[in-house]
């Protein structure tokens, strides 16, 4: 199995700063008038969704939920196989849901995860991600609210993992390989 060690930082504290800062306010505006259900996807947007929802409008009426699934394991390709280990607490019935995801990869977790929950007739799905790699895609899938399209390079930091590692991380790093 390749070893990894962390590499340089790709995005630093302060550009993610300001990035979180900018996706506040649209999401401000965007929920300005309708009530919002932010759904947070364990953990990986943990870091990332703490910061954004104290960022937005206090005014923004807003409740939270999460949910645990996982796709990766301990290997840095999609295995494809996603798994649900906790669910909502709350029904979705007729709420405005905003997925918040740390990076879109292939999709496969988002895809899985907007055909769940449609099924449970909400008003409407939005999809808010930090990160997003449109080289890896294959599904065809958009964060409705992105912060930083990237190369495609594994990266960890800022509630991303290797191994479930390096989540603390206040930068978000590239991975390098040790040969
Ligand atoms: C990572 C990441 C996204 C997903 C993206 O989660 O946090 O949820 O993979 O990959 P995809 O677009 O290829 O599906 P992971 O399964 O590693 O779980 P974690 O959030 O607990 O780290
Ligand atoms: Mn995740
Ligand atoms: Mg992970």
């Amino acid at each position: 199995m390749d070893r990894y060690e962390l590499g340089d930082i790709l995005l630093g504290r302060d550009v993610i700063r300001n990035k979180v800062k900018e996706l506040a306010q649209e999401l401000s505006l965007y929920y300005k008038d309708k009530p919002v259900h932010v759904i947070g996807v364990l953990k990986g947007s943990v870091i990332f969704l703490s910061d954004l929802i104290r960022e937005m409008d206090a005014k923004v009426h807003m409740k939270l939920d999460f949910l645990s699934v996982s796709s990766y394991g301990a290997s840095t390709k999609s295995s494809g196989v996603v798994k649900i280990n906790k669910d909502l607490d709350e029904s979705v019935v007729n709420k405005n849901l905003l997925i918040v995801e740390d990076i879109v990869d292939t999709g496969l977790t988002l895809q899985y995860l907007v055909n769940i929950l449609k099924e449970r007739s909400p008003k409407e799905i939005k999809i808010c991600s930090l990160l997003d790699k449109p080289e890896r895609r294959v599904v065809d899938l958009k964060a409705d609210f992105c912060g930083f399209t990237i190369p495609d390079e594994f990266v960890v930091g800022y509630g991303l993992d290797y191994g479930g590692y390096w989540r603390n991380l206040p930068d978000i790093h590239v991975l390098r390989k040790v040969n």
